[in-house]
């Protein structure tokens, strides 16, 4: 086993490439990454790093169980950690079989070619590698607004084909460390976001739309609740859980940052009124409700004392100082969003926005 390598799927889309080029870029090590490369995953986010030594690219999907073998293989890694899955909930309610099939089943696939690569390595190797499965807090389903925050004990109630996919995998997950003795690792992360956020999603998704005149659509009253995440502090934490979490354990993390939709899109406005002003008005001038996500989830929270007090992590960004700098970083990067919004995604647009009653492609 070569000490030094790891291996990381789902390496190109938004939360993967954050933690790839962070790990490249403190020289922790060798990273093998393997991405299936679907519209979410783009080899522009790893510009950065793409003639680092430290960094091999492989184009692969988690699920093809001889490209895994012939990597983990080849690579001989300490660790892998599996950041590849579908990851938008309205796509999901679309078009659930990409979801089970990468989410479940890709998943199985990756733990069975893991399993086997793990037991025949000599016994001290084995002690010290480690499987870590990157999830959500959806897999817990929704709180009222007076409930206490998600705990590590919470039961499973996923409610969507998103959310009950990704709990097929943390259950997979389970299973192979109780079967089988897999050192394993679960996190499960609130909403992240940051620099190569798809613009599916809600927070690049308003910026996008704001600087381009679009309406931004509120889903439902904009009373829905989610607890956010800089996408740095969610990899610092991973980093602090592959380092030290125990083998079997799972760990939530979040940043006690709760906040409504409405508060969020109302905040993000405010901080292009005051970087890019339009001539006249407000961009909460654009603001528009639309018809709500079927079966959506009132409110996500996180309780994050378990990964603070017994690994010592502490997000380093507060929503205000992420939040800025993530408006920043889309104004500094508009080639990037407008090569990723070509395409494929006019036609998600017109899917997911025309039955709500707003036309944004
Ligand atoms: P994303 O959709 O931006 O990226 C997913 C990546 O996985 C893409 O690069 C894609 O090409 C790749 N991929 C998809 N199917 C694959 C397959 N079959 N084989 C190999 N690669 C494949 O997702 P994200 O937002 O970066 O989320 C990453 C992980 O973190 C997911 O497991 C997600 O459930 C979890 N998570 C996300 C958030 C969030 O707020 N975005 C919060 C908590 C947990
Ligand atoms: O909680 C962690 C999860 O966060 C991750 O597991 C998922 O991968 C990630 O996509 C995210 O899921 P959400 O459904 O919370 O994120 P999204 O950005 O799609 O929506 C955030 C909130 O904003 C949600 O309440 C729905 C609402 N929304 C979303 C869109 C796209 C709108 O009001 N309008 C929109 O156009």
């Amino acid at each position: 086993m070569h000490t030094d390598t790891i291996v990381v799927t789902g390496g190109a889309g938004f939360i993967g490439s954050n933690f790839v080029n962070a790990w490249v870029k403190l020289k922790l090590g060798k990273l093998v990454n393997l991405d299936k490369l679907t519209y979410a995953g783009n080899m522009e986010n790893l510009a950065e790093i793409s003639h680092d030594p430290d960094h091999v690219f492989i184009h692969a999907d988690i699920g093809d169980r001889a490209a895994v073998k012939t990597l983990l293989e080849t690579h001989k890694p300490r660790a892998v950690l599996n950041f590849a899955a579908e990851s938008h909930v309205d796509r999901s309610i679309h078009g659930p079989d990409a979801f089970i099939q990468t989410n479940v089943v890709g998943t199985f696939n990756l733990l069975e070619e893991v399993r086997a690569y793990w037991q025949a390595l000599p016994v001290e190797s084995q002690q010290s590698f480690r499987f870590l499965h990157v999830s959500t807090d959806e897999v817990y389903g929704s709180l009222e607004p007076n409930d206490p925050a998600f705990k590590e004990t919470n039961p499973y109630q996923p409610n969507s084909p998103y959310s009950a996919s990704k709990a097929a995998s943390d259950h997979l997950v389970r299973a192979y460390h109780h079967t089988y003795g897999l050192p394993t690792l679960t996190t499960n992360c609130s909403n992240n976001y940051g620099p190569y956020h798809f613009p599916e999603k809600l927070i690049p998704l308003v910026i996008h739309n704001a600087l381009s005149g679009k309406p931004l659509p509120i889903y439902g009253n904009g009373s829905n609740i989610r607890d956010w995440l800089y996408v740095e502090d969610h990899c610092n934490a991973i980093r602090e859980v592959l380092a030290k979490g125990l083998p079997g354990e799972t760990y939530n993390i979040g940043g006690w940052n709760e906040k409504t939709n409405l508060d969020v899109v109302h905040t993000l406005c405010d901080i292009l009124d005051q970087e890019q002003p339009k001539a006249q008005g407000s961009y909460r001038d654009q603001i528009t409700f639309v018809k709500d996500r079927p079966g959506h989830d009132l409110r996500y929270a996180i309780d994050a004392s378990k990964i603070e007090q017994t690994l010592g992590w502490k997000p380093q960004e507060t929503f205000e100082t992420g939040i800025r700098k993530t408006v920043r970083w889309y104004l500094e990067h508009t080639q990037w969003v407008e090569r990723v919004t070509s395409g494929e995604y006019q036609h998600w647009l017109s899917t997911n926005y025309h039955e709500r009653g707003e036309e944004l492609a």
